[in-house]
């Protein structure tokens, strides 16, 4: 059963990394994301290439590189490209304001400068990421430089001291250094560590952003506020687009 709720998940994920790719013309530099969700989409956007469609993509990650490299997307660079004209993504949760949580992968420094530098965003993600309130079921990713990380560790579990109605316990915000293979630190690809900061919830994520990039040693948070222009999403329904 449970392997049959994973199949049907990847198809809801199809249906929105592939609906993404209607909105790309020819000629357009293209903002390339992480993830499983948008990696359908560069598998379309591969077929597209393969068939005539003229675009220039800037990777997100080392891992899109290389699947954008095994499908014959031409990439370029922010030196020679300073403007994306569409960059599509996926994200770990968005809420209604379309503000969201990513890093899932790791990547969200260099997704969060390929977004800023975007004419447009889309977001590609299945019905699971859409939540009421961001924080509640996916651990915030904070990327920080490896001088001091325990020091920065601690001085985001302060974040989770957040004046609200709610009582302490109910609030507190566990940091995590994010590990792979037993107890190796992931490094990200700008050689970086990654906090995963669990909160119970994120009551203003706006604040909260510019908050944990104030404190030294952070290169950059999970928190993308105003910055998706549109969320396709992937339900059992079929897609629901959500837009500013
Ligand atoms: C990587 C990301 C991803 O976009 C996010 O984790 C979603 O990934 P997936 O589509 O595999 O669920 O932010 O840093």
């Amino acid at each position: 059963m449970y392997f049959g709720e994973d199949l049907e998940r990847e198809e809801l994920k199809k249906l929105a990394g592939e609906k993404a790719v209607e909105y790309v013309e020819d000629g357009m530099i293209l903002g390339l994301g992480t993830g499983s969700t948008v990696e359908y989409s560069l598998r379309k956007l591969g077929m597209l290439v393969k068939d005539g469609l003229k675009i220039k993509g800037i990777p997100t990650s080392m891992h899109t590189r290389r699947i954008a490299k095994e499908e014959n997307i031409p990439l370029t660079t922010f030196e020679e490209n300073p403007e994306i004209d569409l960059t599509i993504d996926g994200a770990d949760e968005v809420d209604s304001d379309l503000n969201l949580v990513k890093g899932g992968g790791g990547a969200l420094t260099r997704e969060k400068i390929i977004a800023y530098h975007s004419k447009k965003v889309i977001i590609v993600v299945d019905d699971s990421k859409v939540v009421k309130a961001l924080g509640i079921d996916f651990a915030l990713p904070v990327e920080v430089v490896k001088f001091g990380w325990a020091s920065t560790k601690k001085a985001l579990e302060q974040f989770g001291w957040q004046p609200a109605k709610q009582t302490l316990e109910e609030i507190g915000c566990t940091v995590e250094l994010r590990k792979v293979m037993g107890d190796e630190p992931f490094i990200t690809d700008n050689g970086n560590y990654i906090l995963d900061c669990e909160f119970q919830r994120i009551d203003n994520p706006e604040e909260l952003e510019k908050e944990i990039n104030n404190v030294p040693g952070v290169v950059e948070n999970g928190l993308f506020i105003g910055l998706a222009n549109e969320v396709i999403v992937g339900g059992k329904q079929g897609i629901l687009t959500l837009d500013r």
